[in-house]
Order: structure tokens, then C-alpha cells, then sequence
């Protein structure tokens, strides 16, 4: 691939029977993020999201809403474009499940998985216990009195005669793969998890289903659908394979579905001979003031809500500086308003109109200089966090800049100054910010726009940029 390529996936969502929420919005904007990261610095970076539609789980919420499930998907997955237009998401491509595209792709992708023979020719007999809410069957350990922990359901019994896909044959590659790097799974204490679970040995896995309807059809018999976990991953395929955009530079997941990425995927990759990604990366997962999110509590956050109190840019900004990317962490609606408030409205926002007040003091005769500094270790440093998927801690940098511009600002008083040395001051200032928009602009596109208007006198005055908190 192009070297000056970059292509970035987040999973597929599910959408069963709520509404958009932020759990769903946090990896997305990161994904958002990082792709506008690399267009600025002139690649040709792309975005892959979509809805997640087939499977036993949609099939129950479509029939608990009285329709079909291709009625019911094709209304879900508009709620979704419509979340991430709101967030401002550049994607290049909505991928649904369902769409014709996909289905053929991933038809013609397990065709090959058996003439390969990664797919054992001769359906076995499974016997399991199936929790629909995880769309996965669960071991015994990891129910609680016959109950999945997660969901509250007893899974269904099932009994059928599957296909399986032969991971077993498998396993020592993928070990040496992660091993030398040539599977880069991120954070490296997941990489280790994932490791430590190969060496104890994979099993073969059941790719098929015969009672379930609502799914592709396996190409080689089409009395089974495919297990929807392994034709959704083929999503990323789907986009890449037919715009000559294979591999992928990252697949953003949250830390519940590494295994699917990193072992099922590489192997189903690897086995009909394709390149595998660059890198997984999965995030964590996060609490409301310390509770899981659940519509039972009462607690769930829709990206609505936030973008209603700090806008869409504030949205982006505060999802992701709250804590590092990785890591768990806690969401709750006074960590968010402190980050607004602290590093947007005090912080930035203040900034920027304290500076713009005295600008507009002047009539310039020349141009203010662009930004300026690009080339500091501070901005370096920033610019490898922001690449390594650090978030948060690459905005502290950023917080200390402004924390610095501040401080000169109130050491030189320039609203005392004379008009001339006032000038002088703003030459001096101004680019700085500038600087600060361009680094900020894959957090905050508006935003920076809007400052690179201020300071090019475009306009005549600017309300706020982050209006404070009621
Ligand atoms: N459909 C599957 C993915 C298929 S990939 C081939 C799925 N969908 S999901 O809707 O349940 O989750 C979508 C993404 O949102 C996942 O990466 C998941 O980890 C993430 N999150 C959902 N709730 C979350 C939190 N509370 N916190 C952080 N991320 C969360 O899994």
C-alpha cells in the first residue's frame, strides 16, 4: 500500500434497542481524531465505521418492535449517521452489514477460508450454552449460578450441527507473529494478556449457525448463515479490498472484543494469504461516577446530551482528555464540566479572547505572521503522543503552553503598553496561538477554524469560543 496511506477502522456497533450513547462516541472520536491528525500532515487518511446488523441479538430486537430486521436495521443504523454527524465524524464510509457489498465480500472471503481448509469440510456436532446479549457462547466459568453476569439471562441451550474454523492450526503462528511484532497489539499489558491466553492453547471455533436465519449465507452451503462475529469482521476487508486500501493501519476496539481482533481475525487473514493489520489497538472501558452504564440505573450519557452542554467540539475535546486512552476511567458529568471549564473556557477560550480584544484595537497594515514553532521538541513530542493514541497525555502539553502564554501575557500587561509595543506583543502572540489551532484542529475542527478567522481579521467580533457553564 501507499506509503502515504493511512486507513483507521472502529468496530462495527450494535444497536440493540437504545439509543446512541457514549460508550459508542469515545472510540469513534478517537478514530475521528487520529485520521484528521494524519490528512493535516497530507495523507490520505480514512475512516471506517458502520452498524454491526445481523445475529440473533438484532434479530429478537427487531421482533420485539414488530418488524422485520432489515426494517428495523435500516432505522438504527440512520440514528447512527445522524450521532456521528453531529460529532462531527469525517468518515469515508458507513459500512452496514447488510449492505450488498459486504455480503459478497464476505461470502467469496469464507469460500476461500475453505478451499484453503481452514474450514473443516465436515460440520461437528456443538453443544453449548449461547448468551445472545454477547452474541458468543460462554464456558462454564464464566457464568454465575447458569446466569451470564453481564446481561442477567440464562444462556439458551444449543445443539447443532456447525462448521468450524481451525484455529487450532494455527496457534503457533499467531505467537510468533505477536512475538516479533509483525501483530502489533496495543497497550502492551493487553498484548501480554492475549499472549499469555495463545500459550494456553486456542480451540477451534464454530463459524456456523442452521437455526438462525438472519445472517449470510455460507457460500458452500447455504443451509448455514455465518456466525455473525466472523462476517463482521470482514468489514474492514469489505472497504479496504475494493478501494486497494489492505491492510489496515489500526483497528480501534474496545478491550472486550480483543480476542475476536487478535486472534480470530489475524488467523482468518492469514489463512487465505492476506496482510494482516498494522496495528489493534483497544481501549478501555469506562464507568458513570464509578457505576457501570446501564439504562436500569438510569445513568446512560447519549452524545446528544453532551454536544447540548458543550458543544460539538467541547464533546470531542473533554471525551478524550478526561484519561489515557487505554486505560479505564471514569466519566461522570463534574469530570467533564471541570475539563471544560479548566482547559476550554479558562483555559483556551480565555485566551484566545483576551488576545482578540486587543487585536481588534488595531487596523493592520500587514499581515500577521502564520504559525509559528512547529518545529519545537514541545510540538514533536505532542505529535508522537498523538500517533501513539495518547490523548490525554498529549493535551497536557498543550495545556502547559497555554498555561505559559498565559503567564507571559500577565507578566507583560500588554493592554498598557503603547499601541506600537502593543503591536509588537501581538506579532509575537498571535502565532503562537495559531500553533496552538493547527495542533488542536483534529480535537476541535470548528474551533480552529473559527481562530484562524479571528486572527486573519475576517471578522468583526467573536463571541466566545467555549461559552461558560450555567
Ligand atoms: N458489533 C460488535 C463489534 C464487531 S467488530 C467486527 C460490538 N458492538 S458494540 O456496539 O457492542 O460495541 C461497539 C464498540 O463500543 C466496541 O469497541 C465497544 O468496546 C465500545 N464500547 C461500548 N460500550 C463501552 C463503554 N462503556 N466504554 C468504552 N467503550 C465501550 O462489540
Amino acid at each position: 500500500m501507499d506509503k502515504n496511506r493511512k486507513y483507521f477502522s472502529t468496530t462495527p456497533i450494535y444497536y440493540v434497542n437504545d439509543v446512541p450513547h457514549i460508550g459508542h462516541a469515545y472510540p469513534t472520536v478517537a478514530a475521528d481524531v487520529i485520521t484528521r491528525y494524519f490528512k493535516q500532515k497530507g495523507y490520505d487518511a480514512r475512516l471506517l465505521t458502520g452498524t454491526d446488523e445481523h445475529g440473533a441479538k438484532i434479530a429478537e430486537a427487531a421482533k420485539k418492535h414488530g418488524k422485520e430486521p432489515k426494517e428495523y436495521t435500516d432505522e438504527i443504523s440512520e440514528e447512527f449517521k445522524k450521532t456521528w454527524r453531529e460529532l462531527n465524524i469525517d468518515y469515508i464510509r458507513f459500512i452496514r452489514t447488510t449492505d450488498e457489498d459486504h455480503i459478497k465480500v464476505a461470502q467469496t472471503f469464507l469460500q476461500k477460508l475453505y478451499d484453503k481448509g481452514a474450514i473443516d469440510p465436515k460440520p461437528r456436532l456443538y453443544k453449548g450454552l449461547y448468551c445472545v446479549g454477547h452474541e458468543k457462547f460462554m464456558s462454564p466459568e464464566e457464568l454465575v449460578d447458569g446466569i451470564c453476569p453481564d446481561h442477567k439471562i440464562k444462556p439458551i441451550e444449543h445443539s447443532e450441527k456447525n462448521y468450524y474454523l481451525k484455529l487450532i492450526d494455527y496457534q503457533d503462528w499467531l505467537k510468533e507473529v505477536i512475538l516479533s511484532g509483525e501483530l502489533n497489539i496495543k497497550p502492551e499489558s493487553k498484548r501480554n494478556e492475549i499472549l499469555g491466553k495463545i500459550k494456553q492453547g486456542l480451540e477451534d471455533i464454530s463459524i456456523s449457525r442452521v437455526s438462525l436465519e438472519w445472517g449470510i449465507p455460507l457460500p458452500f452451503d447455504k443451509t448455514h448463515t455465518s456466525y455473525v462475529w466472523i462476517e463482521a469482521l470482514i468489514n474492514y476487508y469489505t472497504y479496504g479490498s475494493q478501494n486497494n486500501f489492505w491492510p489496515a493501519d489500526l483497528h480501534l476496539v474496545g478491550k472486550d472484543i480483543l480476542w475476536f481482533h487478535t486472534v480470530i481475525w489475524p488467523i482468518m487473514l492469514h489463512a487465505i494469504g492476506e496482510e494482516l493489520p498494522k496495528q489493534i489497538f483497544a481501549h478501555g472501558f469506562f464507568t458513570i461516577n464509578g457505576q457501570k452504564m446501564s439504562k436500569t440505573i438510569g445513568n446512560v450519557i447519549s452524545p446528544a446530551d453532551l454536544v447540548a452542554k458543550y458543544g460539538v467540539d467541547g464533546t470531542r475535546y473533554v471525551l478524550l482528555a478526561a484519561f489515557p486512552f487505554g486505560d479505564d476511567g471514569d466519566f461522570g458529568w463534574e469530570i467533564l464540566d471541570r475539563i471544560y471549564t479548566a482547559d476550554l473556557s479558562n483555559g483556551l477560550g480565555n485566551l484566545v479572547s483576551r488576545i482578540y480584544k486587543l487585536f481588534t484595537n488595531h487596523t493592520y497594515d500587514h499581515q500577521i505572521q502564520p504559525a509559528v514553532g512547529e518545529n519545537s521538541p514541545w510540538v514533536e513530542s505532542y505529535k508522537l503522543l498523538i500517533e501513539d493514541l495518547q490523548f490525554s497525555i498529549a493535551l497536557d502539553i498543550i495545556r502547559k503552553e497555554i498555561r505559559d502564554i498565559d503567564v507571559e501575557i500577565n507578566k507583560i500587561k500588554p493592554w498598557e503598553l503603547q499601541l506600537e509595543d502593543q503591536k509588537f506583543f501581538l506579532q509575537r502572540i498571535i502565532p503562537r496561538i495559531l500553533l496552538l489551532a493547527k495542533l488542536l484542529q483534529p480535537f476541535l475542527p470548528e474551533t480552529a477554524e473559527k481562530i484562524l478567522k479571528q486572527f486573519s481579521g475576517q471578522i468583526k467580533s467573536a463571541p466566545p469560543l467555549f461559552p461558560r457553564l450555567r
